[in-house]
């Protein structure tokens, strides 16, 4: 029995078109901040500034299917009128659960969009209208699908939250799955630096010695994280040792950590803090609305989001990456410096040659260590580390910086 949870497509969408993210992302980050609270008890009308291209990326969408919101730190959950209000209720506890234990993860996912849809039992991937020019193969093949670059939309259908016997999937807690790709994708590669060629890494060597032969998560190194994440929440189900083509015995979080130390580590730091999550068979939305969660226990890399943001925001058509992830990644392992020939030609934006979206600090001890005098007594990394705080963005214009 193949399983068809499957987001493959993705992994095209993503890095395939990694050269339309930089070329057209300039005005695609979400005005505001996440939030660190949720309305998740609260089902209502969606809010007007949804129907802003900025807010729905990739164009806006037309919203009238959208009878129905909620939020968790500003990230919306939607569905139609045909969706009950406890579908969405319970899609906002997992998404509230899932975000709040990195403030980076969160504030990254609003930044670029991230939301997430139920359909009822009823409805289909195509009824959506992010989805609504898709092939309807999707329809049957999918329950729901993880977020893809260009189109942050994570979706999930009620049967499943609810645990309904109507329910393909029963045993497993699809969304969770589903959100955890989302996790990845629209937010942890751009707040934990080095994530996703640590995923990537894991999954090779998982790959070579066979670790995980036999299972869904051998797919490839995105299904390898979400299984991971299944498992580390003990909501995956258990197969036979050896596995059955989908599942092995490893489907605990105990049992992970042991198994699979180097993915444990790096769903830890995805999720760092401690919280209980209530499982959807076993809980009901009073439950869910009063468990206390504990929040923010990363330890937050705010330089490194501000340099992301930085790059994908980059207006000036002349200064892009010519593949923005890879020159991200290998700017941040010193490759600008030693590798100039190919880099500042290729990764214009990543190795900062362009001006003015190279104007930010890169620590944020900069406008500390300005004001005690650090940018005249530690030049050779002040003036290039600290660049906002000791005042080299206007260089070009004869900025009489002392000494
Ligand atoms: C938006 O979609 C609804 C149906 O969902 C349709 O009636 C309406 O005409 C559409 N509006 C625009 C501006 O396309
Ligand atoms: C959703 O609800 C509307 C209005 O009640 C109804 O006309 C429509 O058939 C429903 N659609 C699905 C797919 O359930
Ligand atoms: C796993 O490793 C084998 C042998 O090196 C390789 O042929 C295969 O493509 C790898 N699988 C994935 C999904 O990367």
């Amino acid at each position: 029995m193949a399983r068809v949870v499957t987001v493959g497509y993705c992994l095209l969408v993503f890095f395939g078109n990694g050269i339309v993210l930089a070329a057209s992302s300039g005005q695609q980050l979400r005005p505001g901040e996440a939030t660190e609270t949720h309305s998740c008890n609260h089902v209502r009308h969606p809010p007007a500034e949804l129907s802003d291209p900025q807010v729905m990326r990739p164009n806006g969408e037309n919203i009238t299917f959208y009878q129905k919101y909620t939020e968790a730190y500003g990230i919306p959950i939607l569905g139609s009128s045909n969706v009950t209000d406890d579908a969405l209720k319970r899609a906002c506890y997992t998404v509230r659960y899932l975000f709040a234990g990195h403030s980076g993860i969160r504030a990254m996912f609003y930044k670029f969009g991230g939301r997430f849809a139920i359909m009822s039992a009823t409805e289909v991937t195509l009824d959506f209208p992010e989805f609504s020019s898709w092939d309807p193969f999707w329809n049957s093949r999918a329950r729901g699908l993880g977020a893809s670059w260009t189109t942050p939309l994570t979706t999930g259908a009620e049967e499943n939250l609810l645990c309904q016997r109507n329910d393909r999937y029963h045993p497993e807690d699809i969304f969770l799955h589903e959100s955890a790709h989302a996790v990845d994708l629209i937010g942890a590669w751009a707040a934990i630096p080095g994530f996703r060629p640590a995923v990537n890494n894991a999954f090779r060597h998982a790959n070579v010695t066979g670790l995980w032969d036999n299972t869904y998560a051998a797919t490839n190194a995105l299904e390898y994280w979400a299984e991971g994440v299944q498992s580390y929440f003990n909501v995956n189900t258990k197969g036979p040792s050896g596995g059955n083509g989908i599942h092995n015995d490893i489907a605990t979080r105990d049992k992970l950590r042991d198994y699979d130390p180097t993915l444990f580590k790096l769903i830890q730091e995805a999720f760092p803090c401690k919280n209980t999550y209530l499982k959807r068979c076993e809980s009901t939305r009073e439950m869910e609305n009063n468990e206390v969660l504990q929040m923010n226990c990363n330890s937050d890399d705010h330089s490194y989001r501000m340099r992301v943001l930085a790059i994908l925001s980059a207006k000036d058509p002349s200064c892009q990456d010519t593949r923005p992830l890879d020159c991200l990644h290998w700017s941040l392992s010193g490759e600008c410096e030693n590798n100039p020939g190919y880099m500042l030609g290729n990764c214009k934006a990543s190795c900062k040659v362009c001006s003015p979206s190279n104007c930010y600090d890169e620590n944020d001890n900069c406008p500390g260590w300005s004001r005690s005098g650090e940018c005249e007594k530690n030049p050779a990394y002040m003036l290039w580390n600290c660049r906002l705080s000791c005042r080299q963005c206007t260089r070009t214009t004869a900025d009489p910086l002392v000494g």
